[in-house]
C-alpha cells in the first residue's frame, strides 16, 4: 500500500460518504467502509480493481476522461452500479492526493438516489399542474399568489407576471360579499377544504365562472405554508343558463309588447287622422304649425310601435332560401348611405362557399342594419374600422361584425338586448335595435354572441343554424 496514514487515518471509515482512492491508472487502492457497504462489494473485490467495476458503461467515459487529466477540485453527478446490478445516483467530489511522491484521485461520493427520486416526483407533479386544463393557483400562507399555471393565465386573461405576489382579490367580480370571502378564509385557515362556485372577473372585464376547490398546504411540522386553489371552468355552462333566462325574459316581454302595441297603436291612429283633419280644415297658421310638430311626434311613436309589433308578431314576411352574403352586402349599402360613415374603413370578408339558409331576407337585413348602425355609432364620428365576416361550419352560418369603437361597459353587457336600454341621448336611440334583432335571430333558431373590450371595440357574432327551423 502506497498511502501512508497518520494515526487518525482510518477516521474516514467513520464518514457517511463513500470514499474511494484510485491511482493514476484508475485502479482502486483504498476505500472506506461506507464505500464497500454502498456498492455492495467486499473489500477484496474493490481493491486492485479498476474503477470501471462500479461504473455503469455509459458513465465511464466522462469520469475517466476527467481523472486522466490534471483536474482541479470539482463535483459532478454520476451513477454507481452495485454488486447486485442495481444503480445508485451519486454526487461525487473529486480531490487530488499526493502521497509518497505519487498522485492519487480521491472520490468522495454521496448517495443521492432518494433525492433524485423526489426531484423526479416533483417534476412529474409540476408537469401535471403545468399542463392541466384546470386553472390552478397556489398562494403562500398570507394569501399572496406564488404560482399560477398556464390554464390560470388563459382563464383570467392576466399573465403570470401580473399575478404573482398579488392577492387573488384581483379577480374579484364584486359578486360575492366581503363576508362571503371572510367565511371562506376562516374555513380554510382551519385546515379544511372549501368547495364552491364563484364568479371571477377577467382582465378584460368579462366574467368567468368556476367551481373552486381551495385546500390548505401543510408542511411536515403541521404548519399551513400556503393554499392551493383549483378551478374548473364553468363559464360556458353559465352562459348557456343565462341565455335561457334571457330568451324566457324576451318571450314574456314580447307578449307584453304585443299588448301595448295594440292598445297604444289604435288610439294613436285615431289621433293621427284627427290631426290631419284639423290641419286641413283650420285657417290658423299657428295651429297648423304646431299640428305639424304633433304629427312628427306621432310618427316617432308610430315607429317605435312598428318595431314592437315586428318583434312580437311573427311577420307576414315569407321564409325562403336566402344567400346570407347578399343580405350582408345590401345591409352594408344602406348603412353606407349615412353621413357618419366617411371616416370609417369597412372590410368585407365573405366566405364564398356559404350554404343558403331558410330565413326571411328582409328581417335578416334588419338585423345586420341594426348591428352595423350600432357599430357606426360606437365610433362616435371618429375614424375607425368595421370588419364584417361571414363563415360557416357544420352547424352554423356566422356573421361577425367587429368594430374599433368605444366598447361596452361590463355592467351593461347583459342589458343591451333589453328593450329601451340605450346609452344614447334622447332622440339618438330608442334602445330597440338589439332587442328586435335578437328576437328575429332567435325566431330563426339562432343566437347573437357578444364580446367587448371597453375602450377598444366590440364584436357581435350572429349565429344562424343551417337547418333554420
Ligand atoms: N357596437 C357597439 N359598440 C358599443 N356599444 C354598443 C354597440 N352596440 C350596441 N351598443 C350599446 O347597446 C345599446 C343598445 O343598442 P340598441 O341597438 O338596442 O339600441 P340603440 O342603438 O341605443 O337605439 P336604436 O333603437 O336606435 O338601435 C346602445 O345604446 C349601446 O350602448
Ligand atoms: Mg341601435
Amino acid at each position: 500500500m502506497a498511502i501512508h496514514y497518520s494515526k487518525y487515518g482510518r477516521v474516514f471509515d467513520l464518514l457517511p460518504e463513500m470514499i474511494l482512492i484510485v491511482d493514476a491508472d484508475q485502479v482502486i487502492v483504498d476505500h472506506n467502509t461506507a464505500a464497500a457497504e454502498g456498492t455492495g462489494y467486499a473489500s477484496s473485490d474493490l481493491l486492485h480493481s479498476s474503477l470501471d467495476l462500479i461504473l455503469p458503461a455509459e458513465q465511464r467515459r466522462v469520469l475517466m476522461s476527467i481523472l486522466k487529466t490534471n483536474f482541479s477540485d470539482q463535483s459532478l453527478e454520476t451513477k454507481f452500479v452495485r454488486s447486485d446490478k442495481s444503480i445508485l445516483d451519486v454526487q461525487i467530489d473529486l480531490r487530488k492526493l499526493y502521497s509518497a511522491e505519487r498522485f492519487y484521485s480521491v472520490l468522495i461520493a454521496k448517495d443521492i438516489t432518494e433525492q433524485k427520486k423526489r426531484e423526479l416526483d416533483h417534476l412529474r407533479f409540476s408537469n401535471v399542474i403545468q399542463h392541466t386544463v384546470n386553472p390552478i393557483q397556489i398562494t403562500d400562507a398570507s394569501g399572496k399568489m406564488v404560482y399560477v399555471n398556464p390554464a390560470f393565465e388563459t382563464a383570467s386573461g392576466y399573465t403570470k407576471e401580473e399575478l404573482l405576489g398579488r392577492n387573488p382579490r384581483i379577480l374579484n367580480s364584486g359578486r360575492h360579499s366581503r363576508d362571503f370571502w371572510k367565511s371562506v378564509w376562516d374555513y380554510i385557515s382551519q385546515r379544511k377544504v372549501w368547495v364552491g362556485e364563484i364568479e371571477n372577473r377577467r382582465k378584460d372585464g368579462n366574467p368567468f365562472h368556476t367551481e373552486l376547490v381551495i385546500s390548505p398546504i401543510v408542511d411536515g411540522s403541521d404548519h399551513i405554508v400556503g393554499f392551493m386553489g383549483a378551478h374548473r371552468d364553468i363559464t360556458e355552462q353559465r352562459i348557456l343558463e343565462q341565455q335561457l333566462v334571457r330568451s324566457q325574459k324576451m318571450e314574456s316581454i314580447g307578449t307584453l309588447a304585443a299588448g301595448i302595441a295594440h292598445e297604444v297603436g289604435n288610439p294613436l291612429t285615431s289621433i293621427s287622422s284627427l290631426v290631419q283633419v284639423i290641419q286641413r280644415t283650420t285657417a290658423d297658421e299657428f295651429a297648423k304649425d304646431k299640428l305639424g310638430l304633433i304629427k312628427d311626434q306621432i310618427n316617432r311613436i308610430a315607429r317605435i310601435i312598428r318595431d314592437l309589433v315586428d318583434f312580437s308578431r311573427p311577420s307576414a314576411y315569407v321564409i325562403k332560401p336566402t344567400d346570407v352574403n347578399k343580405v350582408v352586402r345590401e345591409a352594408l349599402n344602406i348603412v353606407q348611405y349615412g353621413k357618419k360613415v366617411k371616416d370609417i374603413a369597412f372590410t368585407l370578408e365573405l366566405a364564398d362557399d356559404l350554404p343558403s339558409l331558410s330565413v326571411v331576407p328582409d328581417q335578416l337585413a334588419q338585423v345586420f342594419i341594426n348591428i352595423l348602425m350600432n357599430a357606426v355609432d360606437s365610433l362616435e364620428g371618429k375614424p375607425g374600422s368595421i370588419w364584417i365576416q361571414s363563415r360557416s361550419n357544420a352547424e352554423h352560418v356566422e356573421v361577425v361584425v367587429k368594430d374599433t369603437g368605444k366598447g361596452i361597459d361590463p355592467g351593461d353587457r347583459e342589458k343591451i338586448f333589453e328593450p329601451f336600454f340605450t346609452t344614447k341621448t334622447v332622440g339618438q336611440g330608442t334602445g330597440l335595435g338589439l332587442w328586435v334583432s335578437y328576437g328575429i335571430v332567435e325566431s330563426f333558431g339562432g343566437d347573437i354572441e357578444l364580446e367587448s373590450d371597453l375602450g377598444r371595440g366590440s364584436t357581435f357574432k350572429i349565429k344562424l343554424p343551417l337547418e333554420g327551423e
